[in-house]
Protein backbone atom coordinates (compact mmCIF):
# COMPACT_ATOMS: atom_id res chain seq x y z
CA UNK A 1 0.00 0.00 0.00
CA UNK A 2 2.37 2.79 1.27
CA UNK A 3 5.13 1.33 -1.69
CA UNK A 4 2.24 1.97 -4.33
CA UNK A 5 1.90 5.48 -2.94
CA UNK A 6 5.47 6.61 -3.06
CA UNK A 7 5.19 5.71 -6.97
CA UNK A 8 2.35 7.01 -7.14
CA UNK A 9 3.55 10.25 -5.20
CA UNK A 10 6.62 10.41 -6.81
CA UNK A 11 5.04 10.22 -10.42
CA UNK A 12 1.91 12.54 -10.08
CA UNK A 13 2.55 14.81 -7.42
CA UNK A 14 4.47 18.05 -7.53
CA UNK A 15 4.92 19.14 -4.08
CA UNK A 16 4.97 23.03 -2.69
CA UNK A 17 8.38 24.15 -1.07
CA UNK A 18 10.27 20.86 -1.28
CA UNK A 19 13.09 19.48 -3.45
CA UNK A 20 11.54 17.57 -6.48
CA UNK A 21 14.90 15.54 -6.50
CA UNK A 22 14.87 14.47 -3.03
CA UNK A 23 11.17 13.15 -3.89
CA UNK A 24 12.26 11.48 -6.59
CA UNK A 25 15.48 9.51 -4.81
CA UNK A 26 13.77 8.60 -1.65
CA UNK A 27 9.37 9.17 -2.45
CA UNK A 28 8.10 11.26 0.31
CA UNK A 29 9.80 11.56 3.61
CA UNK A 30 6.35 10.90 5.36
CA UNK A 31 2.90 9.88 4.29
CA UNK A 32 0.78 10.67 7.30
CA UNK A 33 -3.29 9.05 7.86
CA UNK A 34 -4.09 9.82 11.10
CA UNK A 35 -4.02 13.25 13.55
CA UNK A 36 -4.83 13.05 16.80
CA UNK A 37 -4.31 16.13 19.24
CA UNK A 38 -0.30 16.95 19.05
CA UNK A 39 0.37 13.53 17.10
CA UNK A 40 0.38 12.53 13.27
CA UNK A 41 0.56 9.02 12.29
CA UNK A 42 1.71 7.43 9.13
CA UNK A 43 0.86 4.63 6.93
CA UNK A 44 3.25 2.47 8.66
CA UNK A 45 2.01 3.37 12.00
CA UNK A 46 4.21 5.20 13.46
CA UNK A 47 3.32 8.13 15.17
CA UNK A 48 5.54 11.67 15.36
CA UNK A 49 4.58 14.88 17.89
CA UNK A 50 3.94 17.50 15.19
CA UNK A 51 5.85 19.90 16.78
CA UNK A 52 5.61 22.72 14.11
CA UNK A 53 1.47 22.11 14.10
CA UNK A 54 1.77 21.00 10.76
CA UNK A 55 2.90 24.42 9.36
CA UNK A 56 2.26 26.55 12.03
CA UNK A 57 -1.46 26.55 11.63
CA UNK A 58 -3.29 23.41 13.22
CA UNK A 59 -3.36 25.58 16.53
CA UNK A 60 -6.18 23.46 18.28
CA UNK A 61 -4.58 20.26 17.48
CA UNK A 62 -5.68 17.17 15.52
CA UNK A 63 -9.20 15.18 15.09
CA UNK A 64 -11.06 17.53 16.62
CA UNK A 65 -14.51 16.50 15.87
CA UNK A 66 -16.24 19.54 16.79
CA UNK A 67 -14.83 21.09 13.52
CA UNK A 68 -15.70 17.99 11.39
CA UNK A 69 -19.26 18.14 12.85
CA UNK A 70 -19.77 22.08 12.37
CA UNK A 71 -18.50 21.44 8.55
CA UNK A 72 -20.73 18.76 7.63
CA UNK A 73 -24.22 20.60 8.75
CA UNK A 74 -22.72 23.86 7.28
CA UNK A 75 -22.07 21.76 3.99
CA UNK A 76 -25.59 20.13 4.27
CA UNK A 77 -27.53 23.50 4.82
CA UNK A 78 -25.14 25.55 2.76
CA UNK A 79 -21.66 24.33 1.18
CA UNK A 80 -21.19 27.08 -1.02
CA UNK A 81 -22.83 30.28 -1.85
CA UNK A 82 -21.02 33.42 -3.16
CA UNK A 83 -20.27 36.83 -1.54
CA UNK A 84 -19.40 38.64 -4.47
CA UNK A 85 -22.01 41.95 -5.72
CA UNK A 86 -22.74 41.97 -2.32
CA UNK A 87 -24.76 38.27 -1.64
CA UNK A 88 -24.30 37.69 1.45
CA UNK A 89 -24.76 34.67 4.04
CA UNK A 90 -24.86 34.07 7.90
CA UNK A 91 -21.69 32.53 8.24
CA UNK A 92 -19.46 35.00 6.40
CA UNK A 93 -21.29 38.03 8.83
CA UNK A 94 -21.04 35.73 11.85
CA UNK A 95 -17.53 35.49 10.94
CA UNK A 96 -16.39 39.15 9.96
CA UNK A 97 -18.14 40.28 13.32
CA UNK A 98 -16.60 37.83 15.42
CA UNK A 99 -12.77 38.44 14.16
CA UNK A 100 -13.49 42.06 14.53
CA UNK A 101 -14.52 41.68 18.36
CA UNK A 102 -11.12 39.57 18.91
CA UNK A 103 -9.39 41.99 16.28
CA UNK A 104 -7.30 45.35 17.74
CA UNK A 105 -9.28 48.11 18.73
CA UNK A 106 -10.22 49.87 15.85
CA UNK A 107 -9.72 47.49 13.46
CA UNK A 108 -13.26 46.17 12.64
CA UNK A 109 -13.96 45.38 8.52
CA UNK A 110 -12.72 42.13 7.26
CA UNK A 111 -11.97 40.92 3.90
CA UNK A 112 -12.15 37.17 3.59
CA UNK A 113 -9.33 35.06 1.12
CA UNK A 114 -8.73 31.40 1.26
CA UNK A 115 -5.09 31.97 3.17
CA UNK A 116 -2.24 33.96 3.66
CA UNK A 117 -0.29 34.64 0.59
CA UNK A 118 -4.05 36.04 -0.64
CA UNK A 119 -4.68 37.88 2.44
CA UNK A 120 -1.07 39.46 1.88
CA UNK A 121 -1.73 40.61 -1.72
CA UNK A 122 -5.14 41.85 -0.41
CA UNK A 123 -3.44 44.14 2.08
CA UNK A 124 -1.17 45.76 -0.39
CA UNK A 125 -4.16 46.31 -2.92
CA UNK A 126 -5.87 47.68 -0.07
CA UNK A 127 -3.26 49.68 1.29
CA UNK A 128 -2.63 51.13 -2.54
CA UNK A 129 -6.56 51.57 -3.00
CA UNK A 130 -6.35 53.69 -0.13
CA UNK A 131 -3.83 56.00 -1.47
CA UNK A 132 -5.87 56.52 -4.58
CA UNK A 133 -8.65 57.20 -2.91
CA UNK A 134 -6.98 59.50 -0.39
CA UNK A 135 -5.66 61.18 -4.49
CA UNK A 136 -1.65 59.92 -3.74
CA UNK A 137 -1.64 57.25 -6.38
CA UNK A 138 2.65 58.04 -6.08
CA UNK A 139 2.25 55.94 -2.73
CA UNK A 140 2.81 52.35 -4.16
CA UNK A 141 5.98 50.90 -2.78
CA UNK A 142 5.92 48.26 0.40
CA UNK A 143 8.61 48.08 2.71
CA UNK A 144 8.98 45.02 3.94
CA UNK A 145 12.22 43.26 5.83
CA UNK A 146 14.75 40.58 5.15
CA UNK A 147 14.30 37.24 6.46
CA UNK A 148 10.38 38.03 6.12
CA UNK A 149 8.15 35.31 4.67
CA UNK A 150 4.67 36.99 3.62
CA UNK A 151 3.42 33.83 0.70
CA UNK A 152 4.64 32.94 -2.67
CA UNK A 153 1.73 35.10 -4.82
CA UNK A 154 2.94 37.45 -6.83
CA UNK A 155 2.91 40.71 -4.96
CA UNK A 156 3.70 38.26 -1.30
CA UNK A 157 6.70 36.74 -2.84
CA UNK A 158 7.85 40.12 -4.19
CA UNK A 159 7.40 40.80 -0.34
CA UNK A 160 8.94 37.85 1.06
CA UNK A 161 12.98 39.04 2.33
CA UNK A 162 14.28 35.26 1.90
CA UNK A 163 15.91 35.50 -1.36
CA UNK A 164 15.64 31.87 -2.13
CA UNK A 165 12.00 32.37 -2.76
CA UNK A 166 12.83 34.01 -5.56
CA UNK A 167 15.39 32.01 -7.57
CA UNK A 168 12.23 29.91 -9.10
CA UNK A 169 10.77 32.88 -11.34
CA UNK A 170 12.33 35.96 -9.57
CA UNK A 171 10.13 38.32 -8.40
CA UNK A 172 6.96 39.81 -10.13
CA UNK A 173 6.73 43.32 -8.88
CA UNK A 174 8.98 46.30 -8.53
CA UNK A 175 8.08 48.64 -5.50
CA UNK A 176 8.84 46.26 -2.97
CA UNK A 177 11.98 47.51 -1.07
CA UNK A 178 13.51 45.46 1.60
CA UNK A 179 14.63 47.03 5.28
CA UNK A 180 16.72 45.26 7.49
CA UNK A 181 15.14 42.23 9.90
CA UNK A 182 15.73 43.06 14.02
CA UNK A 183 17.41 39.36 14.04
CA UNK A 184 20.57 40.15 16.45
CA UNK A 185 20.02 43.70 15.96
CA UNK A 186 19.45 46.11 18.53
CA UNK A 187 16.24 48.50 17.84
CA UNK A 188 17.53 51.70 16.88
CA UNK A 189 19.61 49.82 14.36
CA UNK A 190 16.65 47.91 13.02
CA UNK A 191 15.07 50.79 12.73
CA UNK A 192 17.58 53.19 11.46
CA UNK A 193 17.24 50.55 8.81
CA UNK A 194 13.63 51.24 7.74
CA UNK A 195 14.00 54.75 7.95
CA UNK A 196 16.93 54.73 5.87
CA UNK A 197 14.97 52.78 3.19
CA UNK A 198 11.96 55.47 3.18
CA UNK A 199 13.85 58.39 2.68
CA UNK A 200 16.12 56.85 -0.36
CA UNK A 201 12.59 55.33 -1.86
CA UNK A 202 10.89 58.74 -0.83
CA UNK A 203 8.26 58.85 1.71
CA UNK A 204 5.57 59.79 -0.70
CA UNK A 205 6.37 56.87 -2.92
CA UNK A 206 5.45 54.06 0.31
CA UNK A 207 2.15 53.15 0.09
CA UNK A 208 2.61 50.14 3.62
CA UNK A 209 5.27 48.72 5.74
CA UNK A 210 4.54 45.00 6.39
CA UNK A 211 6.25 43.17 9.30
CA UNK A 212 5.50 39.62 11.16
CA UNK A 213 4.92 40.44 14.50
CA UNK A 214 8.11 37.02 14.86
CA UNK A 215 9.35 36.30 12.10
CA UNK A 216 8.51 32.95 11.65
CA UNK A 217 10.43 31.28 8.59
CA UNK A 218 12.62 33.53 8.74
CA UNK A 219 13.72 31.56 12.11
CA UNK A 220 11.25 32.84 14.79
CA UNK A 221 12.67 35.72 15.54
CA UNK A 222 11.34 37.47 18.41
CA UNK A 223 12.14 41.77 17.91
CA UNK A 224 13.56 43.65 21.06
CA UNK A 225 11.31 44.92 23.31
CA UNK A 226 10.83 48.48 22.08
CA UNK A 227 10.48 47.60 18.57
CA UNK A 228 7.46 47.66 17.05
CA UNK A 229 5.72 50.71 19.01
CA UNK A 230 9.42 52.42 17.31
CA UNK A 231 7.98 50.92 14.24
CA UNK A 232 4.37 52.46 14.86
CA UNK A 233 6.22 55.83 15.25
CA UNK A 234 8.10 55.93 12.57
CA UNK A 235 5.00 54.94 10.22
CA UNK A 236 2.94 57.56 11.69
CA UNK A 237 6.07 60.06 11.09
CA UNK A 238 5.95 59.46 7.83
CA UNK A 239 2.53 58.81 6.70
CA UNK A 240 3.13 55.27 6.13
CA UNK A 241 0.02 51.84 6.53
CA UNK A 242 1.44 49.23 9.10
CA UNK A 243 0.51 45.79 8.09
CA UNK A 244 0.72 43.39 10.47
CA UNK A 245 1.46 40.03 9.08
CA UNK A 246 -0.53 37.69 11.63
CA UNK A 247 -1.01 34.69 9.67
CA UNK A 248 1.35 32.46 12.10
CA UNK A 249 1.20 34.69 15.15
CA UNK A 250 -2.91 35.02 14.93
CA UNK A 251 -5.04 33.12 16.74
CA UNK A 252 -3.36 32.36 20.12
CA UNK A 253 0.35 31.28 19.20
CA UNK A 254 2.40 34.01 20.55
CA UNK A 255 0.25 33.68 24.11
CA UNK A 256 -2.03 36.91 23.29
CA UNK A 257 -4.49 36.74 20.38
CA UNK A 258 -2.56 38.42 17.97
CA UNK A 259 1.00 38.47 18.29
CA UNK A 260 1.41 42.70 17.84
CA UNK A 261 -0.70 42.57 21.56
CA UNK A 262 2.35 41.65 22.98
CA UNK A 263 4.08 44.88 22.45
CA UNK A 264 1.03 47.09 22.96
CA UNK A 265 0.92 48.41 19.35
CA UNK A 266 -2.40 48.71 16.74
CA UNK A 267 -1.76 48.56 12.96
CA UNK A 268 -3.30 49.82 10.07
CA UNK A 269 -4.49 46.47 8.60
CA UNK A 270 -3.91 43.13 9.75
CA UNK A 271 -3.64 39.95 7.67
CA UNK A 272 -4.66 36.43 9.24
CA UNK A 273 -5.11 32.73 7.98
CA UNK A 274 -3.49 29.47 9.27
CA UNK A 275 -4.64 29.28 13.05
CA UNK A 276 -8.07 31.08 11.91
CA UNK A 277 -9.22 27.83 11.13
CA UNK A 278 -6.12 25.71 12.82
CA UNK A 279 -5.63 24.14 8.87
CA UNK A 280 -8.82 22.21 9.12
CA UNK A 281 -10.27 24.40 5.92
CA UNK A 282 -8.12 27.12 3.75
CA UNK A 283 -9.31 30.67 4.87
CA UNK A 284 -7.54 33.98 5.78
CA UNK A 285 -8.40 37.49 5.52
CA UNK A 286 -7.47 41.35 6.27
CA UNK A 287 -8.97 43.27 8.99
CA UNK A 288 -8.29 46.98 8.18
CA UNK A 289 -9.15 50.14 10.29
CA UNK A 290 -12.14 52.36 10.83
CA UNK A 291 -10.22 54.84 9.29
CA UNK A 292 -9.42 52.65 5.86
CA UNK A 293 -12.82 51.28 5.88
CA UNK A 294 -14.36 54.86 6.85
CA UNK A 295 -12.73 56.25 3.76
CA UNK A 296 -13.77 53.39 1.10
CA UNK A 297 -17.30 53.65 2.59
CA UNK A 298 -17.02 57.51 1.30
CA UNK A 299 -15.10 57.17 -1.79
CA UNK A 300 -14.92 54.10 -3.25
CA UNK A 301 -17.56 54.45 -5.91
CA UNK A 302 -18.31 51.84 -8.42
CA UNK A 303 -17.27 48.14 -7.94
CA UNK A 304 -14.35 46.74 -5.44
CA UNK A 305 -12.76 44.47 -8.60
CA UNK A 306 -11.21 42.31 -5.90
CA UNK A 307 -12.36 39.02 -4.73
CA UNK A 308 -11.72 35.29 -4.87
CA UNK A 309 -14.40 32.54 -5.35
CA UNK A 310 -13.84 31.55 -1.95
CA UNK A 311 -13.85 34.78 -0.25
CA UNK A 312 -16.20 34.35 2.38
CA UNK A 313 -16.46 30.45 2.21
CA UNK A 314 -19.42 29.39 4.28
CA UNK A 315 -18.55 26.29 5.57
CA UNK A 316 -14.47 28.16 6.08
CA UNK A 317 -16.46 30.97 8.12
CA UNK A 318 -18.55 28.15 10.08
CA UNK A 319 -15.43 26.52 10.91
CA UNK A 320 -13.25 29.19 11.68
CA UNK A 321 -16.43 30.69 14.26
CA UNK A 322 -16.10 26.61 16.28
CA UNK A 323 -12.02 26.94 16.07
CA UNK A 324 -12.25 30.63 17.57
CA UNK A 325 -15.07 29.51 20.53
CA UNK A 326 -12.50 26.31 21.12
CA UNK A 327 -9.57 29.08 21.61
CA UNK A 328 -11.84 31.03 23.91
CA UNK A 329 -13.90 28.27 25.56
CA UNK A 330 -10.61 26.57 26.36
CA UNK A 331 -8.33 28.83 27.45
CA UNK A 332 -6.02 28.27 24.67
CA UNK A 333 -4.53 31.52 24.33
CA UNK A 334 -3.27 31.44 28.21
CA UNK A 335 -2.35 27.94 27.63
CA UNK A 336 0.11 28.64 24.91
CA UNK A 337 1.60 31.48 27.27
CA UNK A 338 1.91 29.17 30.28
CA UNK A 339 3.42 26.23 27.99
CA UNK A 340 5.40 28.36 26.18
CA UNK A 341 6.55 29.12 29.21
CA UNK A 342 7.79 25.99 30.91
CA UNK A 343 9.12 24.90 27.43
CA UNK A 344 11.83 27.88 27.33
CA UNK A 345 12.70 26.43 30.82
CA UNK A 346 13.25 23.25 29.18
CA UNK A 347 15.20 24.75 26.22
CA UNK A 348 17.13 26.38 28.73
CA UNK A 349 18.16 23.71 30.49
CA UNK A 350 19.45 21.72 27.41
CA UNK A 351 21.61 24.91 26.82
CA UNK A 352 23.12 24.48 30.07
CA UNK A 353 24.26 20.40 29.46
CA UNK A 354 25.14 21.43 26.39
CA UNK A 355 27.98 22.78 24.00
CA UNK A 356 26.30 22.93 20.70
CA UNK A 357 22.80 25.16 22.15
CA UNK A 358 23.16 28.98 21.55
CA UNK A 359 19.63 31.33 21.77
CA UNK A 360 16.58 29.17 23.14
CA UNK A 361 13.57 31.85 22.91
CA UNK A 362 9.80 30.93 22.75
CA UNK A 363 7.17 33.84 22.84
CA UNK A 364 3.84 31.47 23.62
CA UNK A 365 3.90 28.21 21.93
CA UNK A 366 6.52 29.75 19.64
CA UNK A 367 10.17 28.83 19.78
CA UNK A 368 13.38 28.31 18.29
CA UNK A 369 16.77 26.55 19.42
CA UNK A 370 19.94 27.70 17.96
CA UNK A 371 22.71 25.35 17.23
CA UNK A 372 25.87 26.96 17.41
CA UNK A 373 29.40 26.13 16.95
CA UNK A 374 30.77 27.87 19.94
CA UNK A 375 27.55 29.03 22.39
CA UNK A 376 30.44 31.82 23.76
CA UNK A 377 31.27 33.44 20.74
CA UNK A 378 28.50 32.39 18.78
CA UNK A 379 30.08 31.29 16.01
CA UNK A 380 28.17 29.56 13.39
CA UNK A 381 28.85 25.71 12.37
CA UNK A 382 30.08 25.38 8.57
CA UNK A 383 27.06 24.72 6.50
CA UNK A 384 28.85 21.15 5.14
CA UNK A 385 28.23 19.97 8.88
CA UNK A 386 24.47 20.16 8.50
CA UNK A 387 24.10 20.67 12.07
CA UNK A 388 20.49 21.75 11.75
CA UNK A 389 19.75 18.62 9.46
CA UNK A 390 21.48 16.21 11.60
CA UNK A 391 18.92 17.72 14.44
CA UNK A 392 16.04 17.39 12.42
CA UNK A 393 17.19 13.89 11.51
CA UNK A 394 17.60 12.97 15.15
CA UNK A 395 14.31 14.73 16.16
CA UNK A 396 12.80 12.54 13.34
CA UNK A 397 14.44 9.65 15.29
CA UNK A 398 12.64 10.37 18.55
CA UNK A 399 9.33 11.04 16.79
CA UNK A 400 9.12 14.90 16.60
CA UNK A 401 9.00 16.58 13.20
CA UNK A 402 9.75 19.88 13.28
CA UNK A 403 11.74 21.96 10.95
CA UNK A 404 15.51 23.94 10.54
CA UNK A 405 16.19 27.44 9.19
CA UNK A 406 19.43 27.37 7.87
CA UNK A 407 19.71 31.08 5.48
CA UNK A 408 22.57 33.11 5.97
CA UNK A 409 24.83 30.03 8.08
CA UNK A 410 22.01 30.09 10.52
CA UNK A 411 21.44 26.30 12.36
CA UNK A 412 17.90 27.07 13.62
CA UNK A 413 15.49 24.41 14.88
CA UNK A 414 11.99 26.02 15.39
CA UNK A 415 8.90 24.88 17.16
CA UNK A 416 5.33 25.55 16.50
CA UNK A 417 3.15 22.93 18.64
CA UNK A 418 -0.23 23.30 18.53
CA UNK A 419 -1.28 25.50 21.42
CA UNK A 420 -3.41 22.75 22.85
CA UNK A 421 -0.20 21.20 24.25
CA UNK A 422 -0.31 20.32 28.25
CA UNK A 423 2.83 20.14 30.64
CA UNK A 424 3.31 16.57 30.41
CA UNK A 425 3.38 16.98 26.15
CA UNK A 426 5.95 19.67 26.91
CA UNK A 427 8.04 17.55 29.37
CA UNK A 428 8.30 14.75 26.66
CA UNK A 429 8.75 16.58 23.74
CA UNK A 430 11.81 19.17 25.46
CA UNK A 431 13.00 15.69 26.79
CA UNK A 432 13.38 14.42 23.26
CA UNK A 433 14.64 17.55 22.24
CA UNK A 434 17.76 17.23 24.93
CA UNK A 435 18.01 13.73 23.42
CA UNK A 436 18.30 14.82 20.14
CA UNK A 437 20.94 17.96 20.76
CA UNK A 438 23.14 14.33 22.39
CA UNK A 439 23.22 13.01 19.19
CA UNK A 440 24.17 15.81 17.24
CA UNK A 441 27.10 16.28 19.62
CA UNK A 442 28.15 13.07 19.26
CA UNK A 443 27.62 12.54 15.32
CA UNK A 444 29.95 16.28 15.64
CA UNK A 445 31.71 14.90 18.08
CA UNK A 446 31.69 17.61 20.20
CA UNK A 447 31.23 16.03 24.13
CA UNK A 448 31.88 17.46 27.05
C1 LIG B 1 3.89 34.97 8.09
C2 LIG B 1 3.29 34.31 6.89
N1 LIG B 1 2.65 35.05 5.98
C3 LIG B 1 2.08 34.51 4.89
C4 LIG B 1 2.13 33.16 4.68
C5 LIG B 1 1.51 32.58 3.44
O1 LIG B 1 0.37 31.87 3.76
P1 LIG B 1 -0.21 30.76 2.76
O2 LIG B 1 0.82 29.69 2.68
O3 LIG B 1 -1.49 30.35 3.42
O4 LIG B 1 -0.45 31.42 1.46
C6 LIG B 1 2.77 32.34 5.60
C7 LIG B 1 2.86 30.88 5.40
O5 LIG B 1 3.64 30.18 6.01
C8 LIG B 1 3.38 32.93 6.73
O6 LIG B 1 4.07 32.20 7.60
Amino acid sequence: MSKNLMELDKKHFIHPTSSIQQQQKNGPSYIFEKGDGIYLTDVEGNTYIDAMASLWNVNIGHGRKELAEVAKEQMEKLAFSSTFSTFSHEPAILAAEKIASIAPEGLNAVFFTSGGSESNDTAFKLARHYWKLKGKENRRKIISRKKAYHGVAAASTSATGIPQFWDMAGTFMPDFVHADTPYEKSTSEAIESIKKVIEEEGPETIAAFIAEPVQGAGGVIIPPEDYFKEVRKLCDEYGILFIADEIITGFGRTGKMFGLENWGVTPDLMTFAKGVTSGYLPFGGVVVSDEIHDLMKERSTGTLFHGFTYSGHPTACAVALKNIEIIEEENLVENSREMGSRLLRGFQKIKDNSHIVGDVRTIGLLGAVELVKDPETNERFPDEWNAAGKAIQALYDEGVICRSVTYDGTDIICFSPPITMNAEEVDSLVEKVGNAVKTVEKELNITL
